[in-house]
Order: C-alpha cells, then structure tokens, then sequence
C-alpha cells in the first residue's frame, strides 16, 4: 500500500465517540488548522465552532505554541516524573497555581479529562483516609454529567448511554443528584437560570441515607458541557457548598470544559464564586495540542495526605508514565503565557454579551424549544423528532458542516463553544448558519 491508500482506507481506525459505519460512509476529514479555520483535504475552510472539542481556546497552531512543542520535543522528549523531575513541569504548576482560586495550589498532572476525574477521586480518599475518616469512601455524582469514560468517571456520571453496557462493572456505593435541567421553568434563559436551587437538597436526603460519615466527595460539572450546556440555577452551587461543608464532604469541580476562559473567568470560581476543594482539568490547559490533564486541590488536602506518610515514603501511589510530559508541559507554559499576555478569559468576558444576543436571536426558528448561554458557550435544543430522538441534531451537524460551520450535537442540542479569540463576524457567522440550517430540518 502506498500512503495514499494507507490514508484512504478507514476501516482499521475504530473511532471514538463515532457511528463508526454512518462516518466511514461519508467521512468528515479535517486536514489542517490555524486561528478560527479548519481546512478539509480537499481545501473547504471549516469555521470552528466549538473549539474543536470546547478545547482549542485560543485558536489552532498559534505560533508561540507550536515553537515551544517544536523547541521542548528537541531539547527534551521525555523525562520520568516519579522520583525524577524537570524545569517546565514546575513552572506548569506554578503557572497553574496562579490562577486556580485562592489556597488551591497544589497541582497533579495527568494526561486527560478521565484521568484527571479519577485522579480527584482517589485524591478524596486518600485525605477522608489521612485524617481518619476511612469509612468515607462513597461518591454522590449528578445525573447528565459527564466526566470521561475510565471506571471512576463513569461511576460518577450520568449517562445512560455511557453506563448502559458497563453498569454492572462500576464503582460501588455511588449515588446521583438529579440534573438540574428544567425547560419547564427555565427555558430560553439567558445567563444562569432563575429556578432549581433546590435541585441540590438532595443532597441531604443522600446524606440522610447513608451517613455522612461513610460519603467521601460530591462530583459535578459546575456547568455541564458535554451533556448539553446545561447551567447551574442561581443559588444552587452556594447550596450545594453549603450542605458538603456541613457535612465534612469534598467538593469536586470537574472543569475541563469551563476551564481557561469558556466562563469569561479562569475557572467556574470565576464565574460563579464557589469555591470547590479540588478541581479537574485537561483541554484547554495547553490549548490542546498534546494530550494534558491536571488536578488542583486545596493545599490542606494536600498537606494531610503528604504529611500523613512517613518520611521517605510515596505519600499518594497514583501518578501517570506521562504525568507532566515534558513536550506537554511546554504546550502549558506557552498556552497560559498566551492566555495572559492576550487577556483571553477578559477577552471572552466582553464578547459574552454580543454572543448571548446572537444566540437569542435563534429564538422563535423552527423546533427550537430553548436557547441558553453563559460567558462564550451556548446551546440552541431542537425539540426531538417523534420517535426519532437525535436526528434533527445529526442532521444539524452534517448540514452546518457542509455549509462550512463545525458545531457539536448531543442528542437534539447543538453547542456553540468556539475558539475565545472569534471576533464578531465569526460568531454572527456561527449562529446565522445555524438558524438557516435549523430552518430546512423538518
Ligand atoms: C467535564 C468533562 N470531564 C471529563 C472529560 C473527559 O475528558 P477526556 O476526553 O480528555 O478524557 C470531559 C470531556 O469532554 C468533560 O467534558
């Protein structure tokens, strides 16, 4: 085979998170990248809306990144982390320090968003563990959450879909809040919604039932990105807060997709003001371009479980052949030094309003049954097709694709995330494809 047909033939590459039959038909390739544009192979310029996937903040192939990856994979393509370290692993993490919330500055590195949720959970029983409270061991997760598909994660989340065929292999003793979603009362809000606080007094009746005593940490996505955008009512995270500080629970902010400026802030602390005990990241954190995770957590979390050992011995056995990679790391320093100097989450802030109206102005377009936004993402929700759930998002997606736009579909919910650096024409361009292409799905 040559290289050509090493290229042409698709059936070795099992895709993720892919009808992997529907795509091979009529395969949607993207070839190359820079700024807001993707290019196909055959030369069609590709509109970024969703940051490829909510992850490439700050545009594709920005210069200062690539050299960095370019410089750091010649001087130093890998060091080990255990026992060893390197330069670029420390600034990350003071780099990362920086701009977590305040006392949440103690960073562990992983290689993606799964690892990074795993990762914050045996970090909640390490320290339930350090201090004692060994009994603590249960996670309370929320339906129609999403953080990653390793074993931990998907225990915790809250996709049917994703649960379905390994439900009898997940973690034991997890329980779920419900989602917070409520179209009934909520629908075409603009920013975080009026009603639904209350969603997090389940809480209590959890606690109620299996005693605080034996409950480690409670996961969620401050908003819900993949699972559809879905955003935290007014009042309800400051609940949720409320009630795990009663009770000696964690509580655990899986930020990869809110993370690095999606809010308009750094962080859903940013954004929203709560303050969690320890934080997941991955995508943006080195805008992509080498597979990245981390954790931040509380610096009294860290210094129980790391004084808690003995000296001279590993104090947390957990930790990744790549934790900290040092092309990856490279990809960090330069991406937050970027994020800095163009005051990107600023940035995001001040085109939130123009983006809010843009996305409203879908109101009113045909089986359009909600629009919601916050900082610099949005969804528009098509009400499902009798008996066909999803297909009007589908067709969505291979209609805005073949007028040159790329947005993400979940079921019947379209998500707009695009790069932070969109300019108005981009994100008018954006929402205007959409509504002509929402316009001839029936
Ligand atoms: C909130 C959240 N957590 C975890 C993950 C998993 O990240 P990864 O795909 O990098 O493993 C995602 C991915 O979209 C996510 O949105």
């Amino acid at each position: 085979m040559d290289m050509t047909d090493l290229q042409q033939d698709l059936a070795a590459f099992w895709m993720p998170f892919t009808a992997n039959r529907q795509f091979k038909q009529a395969p949607r390739l993207l070839a190359e990248a820079k700024g807001m544009y993707y290019k196909t192979p055959d030369g069609r310029e590709i509109l970024d809306g969703c940051a490829g996937l909510w992850c490439v903040a700050a545009g594709h192939c920005r210069d200062e990144i690539v050299r960095a990856v370019q410089d750091q994979v010649a001087r130093l393509d890998f060091a080990p982390s255990f026992q060893f370290g390197h330069p670029l692993a420390f600034e990350a993490a003071n780099r990362l320090a920086a701009i977590t919330p305040p006392g949440m500055d103690r960073i562990f590195f992983t290689n993606s968003g799964s690892e990074s949720a795993d990762t914050a959970l045996k970090i909640a029983l390490a320290y339930h563990r350090a201090r004692g409270e060994g009994s603590r061991t249960r996670f309370v997760g929320r339906e129609r959450s999403y953080h990653g598909v390793n074993f931990g994660g998907m225990s915790v989340g809250g996709i049917p879909g994703n649960r379905k065929v390994f439900g009898n292999s997940m973690l034991p003793g997890v329980d779920h809040l419900p989602a917070t979603h409520d179209l009934a009362r909520n629908a075409f809000s603009r920013g975080q919604p009026a009603h639904g606080a209350e969603f997090a007094d389940e809480l209590e009746r959890i606690v109620a039932l299996h005693d605080a005593s034996n409950i480690a940490a409670v996961i969620i996505e401050p908003m819900a990105g993949s699972t559809g955008v879905l955003l935290p009512p007014k009042g309800y995270l400051e609940r949720l807060r409320a009630i795990c500080d009663r009770h000696g629970i964690l509580l655990i902010f899986d930020e990869v997709i809110t993370g690095f400026g999606r809010l308009g802030g750094a962080f859903a602390y940013d954004a929203f003001g709560v303050k969690p005990d320890i934080m997941t990241m991955a995508k943006a954190i080195n805008n992509a371009t080498i597979p990245m995770g981390a954790v931040a957590v509380r610096d009294e979390l860290h210094d129980a479980i790391v004084n808690a050992a003995p000296e001279g011995a590993i104090e947390f056995m957990h930790g990744y052949t790549y934790s900290a990679h040092p092309v990856a790391c490279a990809a960090a320093n330069a991406t937050l030094a970027l994020y800095e100097r163009e005051q990107l989450f600023k940035r995001a802030a001040a085109m939130a309003p123009h983006f809010e109206a843009a996305a409203h102005a879908l109101k009113g377009a045909r089986n359009v049954i909600d629009i919601r936004n916050f900082g610099m993402v949005a969804a528009v929700e098509l009400a499902a097709r009798p008996g066909a759930p999803g297909k009007r998002g589908y067709e969505a997606l291979v209609k805005c694709f073949g007028k040159g736009v790329l947005v993400r579909v979940t079921g019947d919910i379209v998500a707009v995330s695009p790069p932070l650096v969109a300019e108005k024409a981009e994100v008018d361009r954006i929402f205007a494809t959409l509504a002509e292409v929402i316009a001839t799905i029936d």
